[in-house]
């Protein structure tokens, strides 16, 4: 493994803990995220009214970096107007924003006894916004736990190119999206980097 795998999202929930308050953001109705007046994300509050497209439990690309005691789950949201448009083409419209959220698991509460419940504590939220003004048409966002809009991640970061090598469809992980995947198999809209990452090996 490249030593790009070291930081996965568990390492970044795990490196923002504190709780975020629900507090600031707007409210974004459709599939157009707010870019403000200094070119950051706003934090679209109702994101949890958008369509969910995954979660992931404990999620790490590094075979040796165990999460030690606190689990974490992710989980994947966007607006229903892109989600429209990926099930007609396989791929994403312009103006598209993914949400991941990190929320704490817990076990042991009310009747449970085993296996991992997610709790209301959120311990992350960043966004992939595809935007063409943006160098490779892509951006990242993280948002602190003001909430407060973010400011676009620099190209440099592991973000852009993990996602650019590993991610099934247009930089992002459709691989892990149960829903999307069958229709982008079907359209053919895999990148050539998954496809030759996931054929079999000679
Ligand atoms: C080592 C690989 C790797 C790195 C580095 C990485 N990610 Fe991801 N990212 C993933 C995987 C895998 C998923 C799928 C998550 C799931 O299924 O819950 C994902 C999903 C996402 C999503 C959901 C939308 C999408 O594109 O699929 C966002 C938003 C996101 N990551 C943000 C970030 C940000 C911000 C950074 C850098 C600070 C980052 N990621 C770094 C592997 C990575």
């Amino acid at each position: 493994m490249k030593p790009l795998y070291a930081l996965g999202l568990g390492a970044l929930a795990l490196a923002c803990l504190s709780p975020l308050p629900v507090a600031g953001g707007t409210n974004i109705p459709d599939s157009a995220p707010l870019i403000d007046s200094n070119g950051k994300l706003v934090f679209p509050t109702n994101y949890r009214e958008w369509v969910f497209l995954s979660s992931g439990l404990d999620m790490s690309y590094s075979p040796d970096a165990a999460m030690a005691g606190q689990h974490i789950f992710n989980n994947v949201f966007v607006p229903r107007a892109a989600f429209e448009a990926f099930l007609k083409s396989g791929t994403w419209p312009e103006g598209t924003v993914l949400v991941l959220e990190n929320r704490s698991a817990a076990t042991n509460q009310s009747i449970l006894k085993h296996g991992q419940i997610q709790t209301d504590e959120v311990v992350g939220l960043s966004a992939h916004m595809k935007d063409s003004r943006l160098k490779d048409g892509w951006g990242f966002y993280s948002f602190e736990a003001d909430r407060k809009p973010a400011t676009e991640i620099p190209h440099d970061a592991a973000c852009y190119s993990c996602h650019q090598a590993h991610a099934a469809v247009d930089t992002t992980f459709v691989q892990f999206y149960p829903t999307l995947m069958p229709i982008a198999a079907n359209l053919h809209t895999l990148s050539a980097a998954y496809l030759a990452e996931s054929s079999p090996k000679h």
